[in-house]
Parts: C-alpha cells; structure tokens; sequence
C-alpha cells in the first residue's frame, strides 16, 4: 500500500526513479510524485493519476540530479489529487519526504506545528512529517537527528525517506512497521518498499527492520536503532527482474495464473523425501518440533485471499489432525477473545507478510503465548520475521493485485503441514501419508493439464458472464471454501457483485436473489456431497439460473444438471481445492477482460494492505 523509491550515487535519477515506480505501481496508483536533489535545491514534481501521469507532467525536463525519492499513493488521509500525493515539503521547501503508514496523531501533530507558525498545505498525515522534521533540523542542524526525533514524537507507522536541500549528499530513512528496503550498489545505493522495483540494479538487499533509521551516502549505508548504531545482515536474493515482468501476458495476472504449475513445484521442491512416505520441514528445529508435537488447538489467522487458503486448510486440519481448529479474519481476531494457550499454534497466513492487520493478529497471538508459525511468500517480510517460524511459498513475485500463485502455493504448504503434524502427532498411518504426499507431488502437473484443457472454454463462458451484475457461488465442505477465494476473485478485478454461500444455505434467503440466466457456479468436487449438490443445483435450475458446475473428470450427473460443466483430473478429493480454484481465477480473469476493466490494477485496491 503505497510505494517508496529512492536513489543516491551517481547516475542520473530521474529515469531511476520512474522505473522504480512503474514497478511498484500495484502497491497504489491514484497519485505518485519524485523529488529530487540538485545545486542545492529540492525539485519537486506531483500528480494525480497513475505513473504514466507523471511521466506525461515530467515530458522531456532534463534533469542532472543523482538524488532523489519518489512515491505511488494509495490514498488514506485526502483524496487523491496533485496537492495530496507525495513527497510532501517542509515551509521552507527545503526537505522533501515520502511516507508509507498512518501517522495516528497527525491531527495534534498538525495543531501544534501550526500555532508554531508552520504553513500546511495539504490534507494528508503525511505532511506533518517534514514540518516536524523541519522543526528539530532548525534547532540541530543535523538531518538524522532530526528524523529520530520526528519518530518519537509520531504514533502510528510509517515507512519514510528524506531529503535535505541543504545535505547535497544524504538519504534518510526510517521505518517502524512497514517495509523498506536498501538494494546495495557499488557507489550507490536504492531504497524501495518492495525489491521487484531493486533487483535490476543489485540482488543485496538490506532489509530495515522496526524502529531503524538508516543513514546513506554514495560511501555507505549506517543503520540505528533507538539511538545505537546496529549491524543488518545483507539478504541475497536470488530471482530477477524478468520474473517481475510481464514476459509476453497480456497482464501479471495471466501470467501468474500461468505460472503456478512452476510455483507448486518450486515450493514442493525439497519437501517430500525421496522415498515419499514424509514431509521434509528444515526450517524446524527440535525445539519447534517438540513444540508443534504438543499442540492442541490451532487457529489460521489471515486476510483476503490468505484467509480463504486458511478455509480451505482448516478442513484439512479437521479431517486428518482431529483439533478445534479455527480460520479468522485478522482484522476481526484482533477484537475477539478467543482462547489461546501455549499449546495453541496460530498459523499466520500472508503472501506480502507485511499485511497489517496480519501483524497485529500475529502479536496478539504471541502475547497470549501461542506458538506462530508464518506461511509468507515475501523474504524477510515483517511476518516471517516475527513468527516463531515460517515457511515459505516459493511463488515468486507476485505482481497483480488478484492473488492466484500465492493462494495456490499457500493451500500446497497448508497441505504439507497437516500431513507433517499428521506424522509429528501419530494421527496418520504411513500408508495415508504416502498416498496423501503422492497425491500431492502430481499437483503441479495436474494444474497445468488444467490450466491448459480449461483455458478457452472459460473465455467462451465469461463472454455470457460478463454482462451480468451478479453471479453466485456455492459449494459444500471444502468446496464452500473455494467458492469463497472465487466470489473474492471475480468481484475484485471484473467489478460483477458475487458472493459465495454454502450450498444448503442457499434456501434460507439466498435463492430469492436467484433470476433467470444469472449465472451460479457450483462446485462439485467431494463425491459424499455431491448428491447434495445435485438437489441444490436443482433448485437453481427450478429458478432458471445458469448454473455452471466445476467438477471432477467422471462426474457426469453434475455435467447432467449445469448448463455449463468445468472438469477437473482426478485426484485426493482433500487435495482438490489447489485444482477447483484454477477455473475460478480463468473465470474472474476472462470475465474481467470482456469487461475491459483494469485487471491488475483495479480500482480502490492495492497488493499489500500496511494500513489497519
Ligand atoms: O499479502 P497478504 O496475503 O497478507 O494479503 C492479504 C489480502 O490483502 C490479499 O489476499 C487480497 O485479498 C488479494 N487482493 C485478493 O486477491
């Protein structure tokens, strides 16, 4: 949610700066703006709209600067327009800064500066940071003193960079919070919310962590915290800007949906033992596993799409591990009461792993003393740093604001664990567990075999979708948590009103939503239930609804019923969520497409949530 670039060193700026922007523009795009340094003067460019406004506004300006920061906002605090985006300036306009986060008491922050003559000329939080910072610089004289005190007199979160017309060659930055990265270069150095927008210039990465504020200069990076100075190791990270890119799709999404027979291979990889008869977790030490083997509750704490794996996860908790097992919304858990022991494993679900209110669920779970285990697809994210352990979904970046290869990979490490604390616990015979893991290793071929068999029957489907206001999705058990993530999909990025039920619930208020032609999308993948289903997807029919059914290869008394049938291969019915979810992104994606909106970028979204 918002992204920051910066740059110090020797090359020119400016060309830098957008680039880095247009590779963070998923983390929000309604206003983005640079600043940068040059013969003592800050220069500063804003506008309102995407990248591709600015650069517009920007035309063919020259400019020779080889400092400067640059940010994309997701508007919290005033709308989006050239006067809210950032970097804001002091009165002097003689400090520049770009902020991520929420600046709680901006509001008193505001007042006070006021009655101390400082001039605002802008709506947002954001803005009392250079006046703050203005005020200490006035009394010191020194930019990182005066950026630590600013800090302390901040409550919120923030991650922020700073420039200083008067320090020609200085970079400040700091972060309590939210994510900030410095890419080491030889002579130089780049900052970022996220690498994607690094990795083309270096793949060392020094991750800040809370509470540091960094100082940089062309001869090198100093990192303090709380007023000490402290050492940071240097993460190496090892894809490049290619997979960042689009590499020929029309949009992250589909490619992402493409590669996510790569993205469950990568995160099997390693993980099931020659011989398949166990899980392979080497991120747990005896310690964790002693841990893990007395656990007696779980709770899966997550957002969004996360959530949804955590749904889905849970039933497979249920069925193979036999515990209370809980999937909670992190923003809501955070209000609850919930009961939580030493003995309960709180799984912490985050593909950015830097999701807010993720965080605070994960702290207030280990305030109450339960064991955290993080499933996180970002390197070193705030999540997988705090947790007590992670394990990580091998996806890759993930680009578009839809999470598909996330989800898919989440739902695989979801799987592996149930089957390791199946094994840890004595709750599976060897010979469950081998079938399960065999099962398991087939899913990346068996989702390119689907991807590729659904692919143009689902465009054709979406062609009589997209037309439609609303659609509907049903399922029992498992499925009803894949019909979830697919509601989710298809409204966030084709704009159509969706919502999942569970099947049976359906005929207690639901079905009078149900006209003739509007589309339901029923899915049919556990054999126990599917007769149920049937009955359901009958009276949808009685009502006229075009009822579209995702199925398993062989199930021809669901094709019988819809007027449309998806087929999935054949596999462990506990298994075929990863499989049922793959026509629903298609579905969401081709529907979106036809309808022309902006797919990876919709409207009123972001990729990662750092606001609560
Ligand atoms: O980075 P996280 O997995 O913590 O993000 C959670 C949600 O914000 C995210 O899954 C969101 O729902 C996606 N846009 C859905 O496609």
């Amino acid at each position: 949610m918002c992204g920051i670039i910066g740059y110090i060193g020797y090359r020119i700026a400016l060309p830098i700066l957008l680039e880095g922007l247009r590779d963070q523009e998923y983390r929000g795009y309604d206003s983005a703006g640079i600043a940068t340094w040059e013969d003592g003067k800050i220069d500063l460019i804003r506008s309102k709209g995407k990248i591709a406004d600015l650069e517009k506004k920007i035309g063919d300006k020259k400019s020779n600067a080889t400092l400067g920061i640059g940010h994309t906002r997701w508007a919290t605090h005033g709308r989006p327009d050239d006067t809210n985006a950032h970097p804001h300036l002091d009165c002097k306009k003689e400090l520049a800064v770009v902020h991520n986060g929420v600046i709680e008491n901006y509001l008193e922050l505001r007042s006070d500066l006021t009655a101390k003559g400082h001039v605002f000329t802008s709506q947002t939080d954001t803005e009392v940071l250079p006046h703050l910072i203005e005020e200490y610089y006035d009394q010191g004289g020194d930019l990182l003193n005066a950026v630590y005190h600013a800090t302390e007199d901040v409550d919120g979160y923030y991650a922020m960079a700073v420039l200083s017309a008067k320090d020609p060659n200085r970079l400040i930055c700091a972060r309590l919070d939210n994510p900030l990265i410095i890419g080491i270069g030889d002579g130089e150095y780049f900052l970022a919310s996220d690498m994607a927008a690094l990795v083309e210039y270096t793949h060392q990465m020094l991750i800040l962590e809370n509470g540091d504020i960094a100082d940089i200069t062309p001869q090198g990076v100093t990192v303090y915290n709380k007023g000490q100075k402290v050492e940071r190791k240097i993460s190496v990270i090892d894809w490049d800007k290619a997979s960042a890119q689009k590499g020929g799709y029309e949009h992250f999404m589909l490619k992402e949906i493409h590669e996510q027979p790569w993205a469950l291979t990568q995160t099997l990889n390693g993980r099931i033992s020659d011989d398949g008869q166990e899980i392979i977790f080497k991120e747990f030490d005896a310690t964790i596993k002693d841990r893990l083997a007395k656990i007696d509750n779980i709770f899966l704490v997550a957002c969004g799409t996360a959530y949804h794996a955590g749904l889905v996860g849970r039933h497979a908790i249920e069925k193979l591990l036999h515990l209370p097992t809980q999937t909670e919304v992190a923003s809501e858990f955070q209000n609850r009461d919930a009961i939580i022991t030493p003995r309960t494993l709180a799984i912490i679900i985050s593909q950015s792993g830097e999701t807010y209110d993720t965080i605070l669920a994960m702290r207030k779970c280990q305030q109450m003393g339960a064991f955290t285990l993080a499933i996180c697809n970002v390197l070193d994210s705030t999540i997988a740093r705090e947790a007590d352990a992670v394990l990580y979904t091998y996806a890759g970046p993930e680009i578009a604001v839809a999470s598909t290869k996330a989800y898919t990979t989440q739902l695989a490490v979801l799987y592996m664990l149930t089957f390791y604390l199946g094994k840890l616990m004595g709750k599976i015979s060897d010979a469950e567990l081998k079938e399960l893991i065999a099962a398991l290793a087939q899913m990346p071929q068996l989702a390119e075999e689907t991807i590729s068999e659904l692919e143009s029957k689902i465009f054709q489907i979406s062609l009589g979708f997209a037309p439609w206001n609303d659609a509907f999705f049903v399922g029992r058990g498992i499925d009803s948590a894949v019909a979830m993530e697919g509601a989710l999909k298809l409204k966030e990025i084709s704009y159509i009103h969706a919502e999942a039920y569970a099947a049976g619930e359906l005929k207690h208020g639901t079905i009078a939503l149900i006209t003739p032609d509007v589309p339901v999308i029923a899915l049919c993948t556990q054999s126990e239930l599917i007769s149920k289903m049937i009955s359901n997807i009958k009276e949808l029919q009685a009502r006229k609804a075009a009822v579209i059914g995702v199925t398993t290869r062989g199930n021809q008394e669901v094709e019988a019923v819809c007027k449309d049938t998806l087929y999935i291969p054949q596999t462990n019915e506990l298994l075929a969520p990863i499989l049922a979810n793959l026509p629903l992104q298609m579905l969401a994606y081709y529907a979106a497409v036809v309808k022309e909106t902006d797919v990876d970028q919709p409207r009123n979204l972001a990729k990662s949530v750092t606001v609560g």
